[in-house]
């Protein structure tokens, strides 16, 4: 299942924003417009479906309460609201499934945060539509969705096991890398990878060979004199490792760990594990960090070499500015996701018109669509005294 279209309505800066979303889709922009913003959507609401601690009080609470979630430049309106379309395939016209939510504060008294809207569609059929009579006989039930009640959401199961499935990727190396000596605090979720040796252990023998062998087939291609990839656990305390054998000049020049592995090698075993490890959403920042241009500007490729064979590709979306990335004429422009920052918040848009003719010319969208999400003021940055 595809998430094929998103409406926002006062979510962090977009006070409204429609978004197509295609089986690779690429959110583009300067910084600070909305990317990560963008992809928190699909996190926000893979919390609230988490089997334990999730639901939709805690979900705002971590993100500093509503006040801080709603659009500041929400007008009177105070409700958030967040539509999200799912079709088994693309070309669909009606959405397989059709998933509604809108909270706000109460407005009076103990301000709670309540349920304003929540609807699930199947197909054309309306299966569930809230406030109902129940809640309107108790308005404590609208603190909570029915997504996060497995009593309540037996009909839709099918979209609380999509979104808690979401994996979020934005692996840190240096976390990776010095873990120990930091000390091993971890967030929930472990957003920026720090299980990542702890998740290639868990998985059996045969999987774990199959996936490193097509990684050890990418990396080949990507990273300068290496040779090959092995898992090795610690002889002594049994601790997972990754090590890689790089044609050296010294002959005998022994495996080299993980801890010295590049940031960029590590980010892409990342990236590469991540594709191979699950059918889901998947949520990619910045693949481009740390790595060279050359490699980055594979990556759209990699996504689809190393997925070609597996039944059911993940659907990915990635937040980048990398020109190198976007100078990949293989991408897709229905999945080019374009925000632009005005008076208004963030605006989102597709591939306009003129771009996509620059497109079917034979252009990449690094040459015809980034250059116009550069920030306006830039050059003034170098000026500085
Ligand atoms: N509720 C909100 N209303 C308006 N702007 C917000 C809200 N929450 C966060 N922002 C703004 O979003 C920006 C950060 O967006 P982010 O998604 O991290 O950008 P990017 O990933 O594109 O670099 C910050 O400038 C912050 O002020
Ligand atoms: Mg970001």
């Amino acid at each position: 299942m595809y998430i094929t279209y998103l409406h926002l309505k006062n979510w962090r800066n977009f006070r409204e924003a429609e978004i197509y979303l295609a089986p690779r889709s690429y959110v583009i922009g300067p910084n600070a417009v909305g990317k990560s913003n963008l992809l928190d959507v699909f996190r926000f609401l893979r919390d609230i479906c988490k089997p334990a601690g999730g639901g939709l009080q805690k979900a705002v609470e971590n993100r500093g309460g509503i006040s801080k979630l709603r659009c500041l430049h929400a007008r009177k309106d105070p409700e958030v609201k967040i539509e999200v379309h799912f079709s088994d395939r693309m070309e669909d016209e009606t959405p397989s499934w059709r998933y509604v939510l809108g909270f706000k504060p109460e407005g009076k008294g103990a301000q709670r945060l309540l349920v304003s809207t929540e609807e699930v569609w199947q197909g054309r059929r309306r299966i569930l539509s809230r406030p109902d009579s129940r809640d309107e006989e108790d308005r404590q039930l609208l603190t909570e969705t029915h997504l996060e009640q497995t009593r309540t959401n037996a009909k839709f199961r099918v979209l609380p096991d999509f979104f808690s499935s979401t994996t979020y990727l934005h692996l840190v190396p240096q976390l990776l890398k010095y873990g120990d000596r930091i000390g091993g605090n971890r967030l929930e979720d472990d957003p920026f990878g720090q299980s990542f040796l702890e998740r290639i252990a868990r998985c059996t023998a045969k999987t774990r060979e199959a996936r490193l062998r097509k990684m050890n087939k990418a990396l080949k291609a990507a990273v300068p004199r290496f040779k090959e990839l092995r898992f090795k656990p610690d002889e002594n305390t049994g601790r997972p490792h990754l090590e890689a054998l790089y044609e050296h000049y010294r002959p005998n020049a022994g495996w080299q760990r993980e801890d010295d592995f590049s940031d960029g090698t590590l980010r892409l075993l990342g990236i590469m594990w991540s594709l191979l490890e699950g059918d889901s959403l998947l949520l990619i920042e910045e693949p481009e960090l740390s790595l060279h241009q050359a490699v980055v500007e594979q990556i759209p490729l990699l996504m689809n070499s190393i997925q070609r064979e597996m039944k059911q590709r993940r659907q990915i979306i990635v937040s980048t500015h990398s020109e190198a990335l976007l100078s990949n004429k293989g991408i897709d422009s229905k999945g080019v996701i374009v925000l632009e920052s005005n008076k208004e918040g963030t605006k989102v848009r597709p591939v306009n018109e003129a771009e996509e003719k620059g497109l079917e010319a034979g252009l990449s969208v690094a040459e015809v669509v980034l250059p116009q999400t550069r920030p306006k003021m830039v050059e003034q940055l170098g000026l500085w005294k």
